[in-house]
């Protein structure tokens, strides 16, 4: 799982990210180029105003929704971006991709309800939290908890990124 928020968890602000740090998307590209990524709808929808209206390029992206209409409408297994009915289809699918791309990781990335839905679930066993702002709390209208998850897997990592940027990892030591 990759995710940014401030330093009082602000994560979104009109279904977009309140800043714009390129050092962290740079990371963000870089750790998930060729994998999966799963994302709730309303994320995928907000890569429009990134000029990203067909997903991250480069990786497989699943995209959950209930619109029954976009899951028929997206079946074909080799496009860039499909529609799935819910978590359990998107780990699925994911695993599916995996398997077939030399077992590459997968990436949740959000939004807050896709987040929210995997924090507890056993099978994330990593997770890259960038903290931006330098202390700065900016204004959003989306704020997530990921104590839980980081709680749980334990730091084994910081990677500063610039003054404004750096990236806590969590990962589950076998
Ligand atoms: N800071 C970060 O790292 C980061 C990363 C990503 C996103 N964000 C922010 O997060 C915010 C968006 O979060 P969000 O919670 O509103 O949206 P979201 O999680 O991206 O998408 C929610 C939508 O996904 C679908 N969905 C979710 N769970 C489902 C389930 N179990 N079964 C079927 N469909 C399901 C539904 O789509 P339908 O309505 O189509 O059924 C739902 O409306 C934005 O502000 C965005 O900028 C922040």
């Amino acid at each position: 799982m990759i995710a940014a928020t401030d330093s009082y968890g602000c994560a979104g602000l009109d279904n977009k990210l309140p800043w714009h740090f390129p050092e962290d998307l740079k990371y963000f590209q870089a750790m998930t180029m060729g994998c999966p990524v799963i994302m709730g709808h309303n994320t995928f929808k907000s890569l429009q105003s990134y000029g990203m209206s067909n997903g991250f390029k480069g990786r497989k992206n699943i995209v959950i929704t209930s619109d029954p209409v976009l899951w028929t409408k997206y079946l074909q297994p080799e496009l860039d971006v499909i529609y799935v009915s819910g978590i359990d289809a998107a780990k699925t699918a994911a695993k599916v991709y995996s398997l077939r791309n030399s077992n590459c990781d997968i990436w949740v990335v959000g939004g807050k309800s896709i987040y929210e839905a995997f924090i507890y679930d056993k099978d994330v066993t990593e997770f890259h939290w960038s903290v931006v702002g330098n202390g700065k709390g900016f204004v959003g209208d989306t704020f997530i908890d990921f104590t839980p998850i980081a709680d749980r897997l334990g730091l084994t990592g910081t990677a500063h990124l610039s003054d404004d940027v750096y990236v806590n990892l969590y990962r589950k030591e076998e």
